[in-house]
């Protein structure tokens, strides 16, 4: 792989990526690596990411300065570019200019490696620094000025180090995804053989040398990330694999047929499915608050779980559809973990070790949604907008019944439609429908009504933490307004939240 050394801002995930789009392996590592550590991995090239520190600041993150003794080629960007530049022995000066945005780079060196491939002498680059390198170290050329910034790319070709000041990672960098395939390609000696082919070749080898013969369960919630772990598993165990899904009778409509379609009847995998709406709807009668209601779910969830696998009792591993923002996250230990069952799904026979198989532990969302077309599902399930576990029982505000939540399918139905009729399926984080506890005065034809209004929620989103409202055309808030209206019975009225998050939550409960 190509490892990405990890100073401490979200530049690291985004180079990551782009690595990656260039068709090369790469991992994230935290910069407390010793350069023996990262030997170790066996890395093509290492790549050290922007932060938001300044190095002369105590307790700046470095890095082991032997890994320029590796003879691993290295790139510096940023901040990375400026440590390079101070351990070998250059100058870093706060000179009082710092540049922020849209920069002009002008390459001086003709032959300069990572400006390599026609690109132009004169191009637009992003910078975001306050010190800059003010001097190379010894044995490199200054290839690249901006207007602050003296050395704003550098080369020691011989011992394969490069740095830029400037993010060739960013959007706003045209040519930034030449300047790291150039680094890649030329300097590392890649090839661009990661492919999703490729990922389901070792993904599948990897699953079968961990699995054995042994069997596999794997709870299908719905969602993207556990159907194409399911997916992915099958295809290296196949009959090992059983799936459970419980349908509590909260998803969206029709969405519990599509999962056994998908799963039982195209994927052939040996599915259970849990017909549970009733226990849940039982569960759930008087209950109001939120926390309770969420806390009902769950546990019915378990229950109902535990009691359909309890005849599964020779199983030894489970399917969990982790991504790789969450092994990061989670300080991106390696290898697999063993849990006992009552600490995850709860309910398996006491004294039963599952060992996680993580498929996708590796991969951003968006690889895993190239994965799952790979393997042969479907857009409705690979593009499905992300849903909360305990489903629609957090957006029919108040007590769930089984009517409220027919109502809510149908709105909800409409307002999926309409934003995919608009064509801002992908563009939108989440678009759905409410169901508040309250009624309202109405007046259709020449009557009266008293109905329930309902709430339409779109937010735009990167990773959920944050939300914005989303910026429908009103055009199409009047059709789903009025189509709502029209075809479900008991609304007599519409409204749009505008909420960002914070201060709200994407969700109503
Ligand atoms: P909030 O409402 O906290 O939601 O802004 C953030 C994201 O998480 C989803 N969500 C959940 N997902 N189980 C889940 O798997 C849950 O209990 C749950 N609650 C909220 C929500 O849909 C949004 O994408």
């Amino acid at each position: 792989p190509v490892l990405v050394v990890d100073f401490g801002a979200q530049y690291a995930q985004l180079i990551a990526r782009r690595v990656r789009e260039a068709h090369v392996f790469s991992e994230i590592v935290p910069a407390t690596l010793s350069a023996e550590e990262l030997a170790a991995r066996r890395p093509a090239g290492i790549i050290f990411s922007g932060g938001p520190a300044s190095v002369h600041v105590e307790g700046a993150p470095d890095i082991d300065p032997g890994v320029y003794d590796l003879g691993v080629p290295v790139l510096g960007i940023c901040y990375g570019a400026q440590l390079v530049a101070l351990q070998l022995g250059g100058t870093v000066a706060r000179t009082g200019r710092a540049e922020y945005g849209r920069t002009p780079l002008d390459v001086s060196h003709p032959d300069a490696v990572v400006f390599g491939g026609g690109q132009p002498s004169h191009q637009q680059v992003w910078m975001s620094h306050r010190d800059s390198i003010t001097e190379a170290p010894a044995g490199f050329t200054v290839t690249a000025s901006s207007p602050d910034a003296p050395v704003a790319a550098m080369e020691d070709v011989g011992r394969r180090l490069h740095a830029v000041q400037f993010h060739p990672e960013v959007v706003h960098t045209p040519h930034g995804q030449q300047v790291l395939e150039r680094f890649l390609y030329d300097v590392c000696g890649c090839e661009p053989d990661w492919t999703m082919t490729s990922v389901i070749e070792s993904g599948v080898e990897a699953v079968q040398a961990q699995v054995g013969d042994a069997r596999v369960i794997c709870a299908l919630s719905g969602g993207v990330d556990s159907a194409v772990a399911a997916a992915l598993v099958h295809r290296a165990v196949g009959p090992q694999l059983t799936c459970v899904f419980v349908d509590h009778g909260l998803m969206r409509e029709n969405e519990g047929e599509q999962v056994v379609e998908t799963f039982r009847r195209h994927q052939g995998i040996e599915l259970i499915h849990v017909q549970a709406q009733d226990r849940f709807f039982a569960r759930l009668e008087g209950l109001t608050d939120p926390e309770e209601k969420r806390k009902a779910i769950g546990e019915e969830f378990i229950r109902v779980f535990e009691e359909n696998t309890g005849g599964i009792t020779d199983a030894r591993f489970l399917v969990q559809g982790t991504l790789y923002p969450d092994v990061i996250e989670s300080g991106g230990s390696e290898g697999s973990s063993t849990i006992k069952s009552h600490h995850n799904v709860g309910g398996l026979p006491e004294d039963m070790e599952l060992e996680l198989v993580e498929p996708l532990r590796t991969l951003f969302k968006d690889e895993v949604r190239a994965l799952g077309t790979e393997l042969g599902l479907p857009d409705e399930i690979v593009w499905r907008q992300p849903f909360p576990g305990p489903g629609l029982g957090v957006r029919v505000i108040g007590e769930v019944t089984p009517e409220r939540v027919a109502l809510l399918q149908r709105a909800d139905t409409i307002v999926r439609d309409e934003i995919k009729a608009a064509g801002l399926e992908r563009e939108i984080w989440q678009a759905f429908a409410v169901l508040p506890d309250i009624r309202s005065v109405g007046v259709q034809g020449d009557e009266r009504t008293y109905g329930h209004p309902i709430i339409i929620r779109a937010v735009t989103s990167e990773d959920a933490m944050t939300a914005d409202w989303a910026r429908l055309p009103h055009d199409l808030l009047e059709r789903m307004s009025s189509r709502i209206i029209n075809e479900v019975d008991g609304v007599n009225r519409v409204a749009y939240d505008v909420t960002s998050k914070p201060p709200g939550t994407i969700e109503w409960e």
